[in-house]
Order: structure tokens, then sequence, then C-alpha cells
């Protein structure tokens, strides 16, 4: 049976650090208040000319030297981001064109933090199909341009940066790849986290510039509680699925949204700390680009190997909630 093994993975963020300290001088907040409910010290900020696809770019020519692949071996690119370039046409095919790829399916996911892991659950499902062969899967945000930083309740909590991974079909043999993914969402929860203008919607307008409605709006109480429940649920189901115990998991990386989720989400699990990936403290969350981020980073830092099991899920706008089991 076909499946889609772990064959690149590169990741990018700007070199711009905006740190807590930073913040203090634009809104009224404190390091000890970041710190102590979100664990995050710093996050990376694009320059006003870095657009996603820059980033996405970047980190896909990153994955596919590991993967020792030409563009030209890529079929399918996928990218799941809630700060596309422009509306339309999809972030995708502007990366494509960069990367001199021609003719591969190119399209964007919509599925807010758990963009990227719908994406992979797509893209593994186009290769298992036996639709396309090299698949470049990527999530990225650049958050910055969508929060406001008039807020403190959200302003300190966001990032920029974002992965790829070159996704590609193989007989199966060796037992490596995506093991399973699993994917839901609950909508009617826009009231909690929400972008309210730009859309059909609330088209652009003076009104809704001044209204300050192009801006990220959430409920951040509201979502920590689902957050954690529904992280710790997709988790077991992917467990569950796979006939694992959590002692079988080499690594957990979870979406980074902040170390309060993740500490929560890890205990109900049964995961010792060693056993879970952190990152938020120096990058924020960067929601798209959390996991394919904090892959690259645990593989390149030795914390993944050759034949480890990796559990990834995530949590957000929509809601969505989505996780992969991998070997890698
Ligand atoms: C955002 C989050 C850190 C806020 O922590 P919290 O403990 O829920 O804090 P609250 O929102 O209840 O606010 C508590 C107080 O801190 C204040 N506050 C909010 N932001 C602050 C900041 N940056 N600095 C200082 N005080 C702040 C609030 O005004 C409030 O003050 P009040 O009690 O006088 O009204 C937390 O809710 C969270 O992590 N939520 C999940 C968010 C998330 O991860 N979203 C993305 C998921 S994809």
């Amino acid at each position: 049976m076909l499946r889609s093994i772990i064959k690149g993975v590169g990741s990018c963020v700007p070199d711009k650090i905006l740190s807590n300290e930073d913040l203090l001088k634009i809104v009224d907040t404190s390091d000890d208040w970041i710190v102590s409910r979100t664990g995050i010290k710093e996050r990376r900020i694009a320059d006003k000319n870095t657009k996603t696809s820059d980033i996405a770019t970047e980190a896909s020519k990153k994955a596919l030297e590991m993967a020792n692949m030409e563009p030209c071996d890529i079929d399918l690119i996928i990218i799941g981001t809630v700060t596309p370039d422009m509306i339309f046409p999809a972030t995708s095919c502007i990366v494509q064109n960069n990367l001199g790829i021609k003719k591969a399916a190119a399209f964007d996911i919509s599925a807010g933090c758990a963009g990227f892991i719908y994406s992979l659950s797509v893209a593994d499902s186009f290769i298992k199909s036996g639709q396309f062969k090299n698949a470049l899967v990527i999530g990225v945000d650049v958050l910055s341009r969508i929060t406001d930083y008039t807020d403190r309740s959200t302003c300190v909590l966001f990032g920029d940066g974002g992965g790829a991974l070159v996704l590609s079909a193989d007989n199966g043999e060796s037992g490596r790849g995506i093991l399973s993914t699993h994917i839901h969402s609950e909508g009617g929860h826009d009231d909690i986290l929400k972008l309210p203008a730009g859309g059909s919607n609330i088209p652009a307008s003076a009104e809704s510039v001044n209204n300050r409605e192009h801006y990220i709006k959430m409920k951040g109480s509201e979502l920590f509680k689902y957050a954690v429940n529904y992280l710790k649920d997709v988790a077991q189901e992917a467990i569950k699925y796979n006939n694992l115990n959590s002692e079988d998991i080499d690594l957990f990386v979870p979406h980074q949204a902040n170390t309060r989720i993740i500490e929560a989400t890890a205990k109900k699990l049964g995961f010792p700390m060693e056993k879970v990936f952190v990152d938020v403290y120096k990058y924020g969350n960067t929601s798209s680009g959390s996991i394919p981020l904090a892959l690259d980073e645990a593989y390149r830092s030795g914390r993944i190997k050759q034949g480890d099991i990796v559990l990834v899920d995530a949590i957000g706008a929509g809601l969505t909630w989505a996780s992969a089991m991998i070997k890698w």
C-alpha cells in the first residue's frame, strides 16, 4: 500500500526579534504577565517587504535541499495559512512560480492554526491515492500583519514564521511515514476567534479600518478551555487509531500557542515534558507556521531521529483541530 514519507523539512523565520521588553514600550503589559500566562519571551516579525510567500519559498528551498530533490520533482503544493499574500491568487501559486515549478497543482487551505495539519492530511490522501508523487506541504503565517498592537490581550501572543515538508510516495515497506491524520471542525465559534473584515461580510472600507476590524479578535480565556480538551481528544484519537500507548510516542509536538495549554494537554495525555517539544518561548504563536517550524527545529536539533514516532496536533479558528501520527 502506498504511504507518504517525509523526505525533507525546512523552516524560515524573519530576523527581527520583538521581545517582551519591546512590547512594554507599546502596550500596558509586563514581562512577568506575558511569561507567566504564555511562556512567550520573544517573537519574530517580518519587515514590510517580506510576504507570506517569501517565508514559504525559503522554507521550501531548505526542505527540497534536505530531500535532495529539484523543484521540478514536485507535483503538488499545499499551503496552510490565514495570512495569504492576497485573497487570491493562492499563495501556493506564488510559491510555485518563485520556485520555478511548472504545472504542479497548487492551492491554499484556511483552517486557522490547524491549517498545516489539514494540509498534511490532504496531501497524504492524494499521495496514498496515487494521484501525486511528491508534495510540498507548507504552513506559514505573517500574523504581525493582522495583529492589533494596541490590544494587549492579543499582541503579546503572535509572531511570524513557517516551515515546509517534502512528502513523497513510498511503497510502505519501511513502515515509515504518515501513519494517520485526523481532522475536525466545529463552526459557530467565530465569536471567540476571528478576523472580522476584508471578506464578503465586511468588505474593506474607511469604516472597517477605523473600527480596527482588520485585526484578530479573540476571547482568550474561552478559547483556552476548548484548546486543552480538543488537543487532548484528537491526540488520544490518533494514539488509539494506531494501537499505541502514550509511552510509544517518542516526541509530542503540539501547536505552539502557549506553554500553559501545552503543559495542561501533555499532563492530560500522560506525557512527561521531556517528551514534549516547546519553542513557543522564542517564536510565539505562528498559527499554521507553528507545527512545521517546530518539526524542523526538533529534527535539526536531534530531538527527532529516523524511526521515531512523532505525534503532532493543533487547534485554531473555526474551530478546527487536527492531529497526525508520523513514523519519521
Ligand atoms: C490569552 C491568555 C494568555 C490570557 O490569559 P488569561 O489568564 O485568560 O487572562 P484574561 O484574558 O482572563 O485576562 C486577565 C487579566 O489580564 C489582563 N491582561 C490581558 N492581556 C494582558 C497583558 N498583555 N498584560 C497584562 N495584563 C493583561 C486583562 O485585561 C485582565 O485584566 P482584568 O482582570 O483587570 O480584566 C489566555 O487566555 C490564553 O492563552 N488563551 C488561549 C489563546 C490562544 O492560544 N489562542 C490561539 C489559539 S490557536
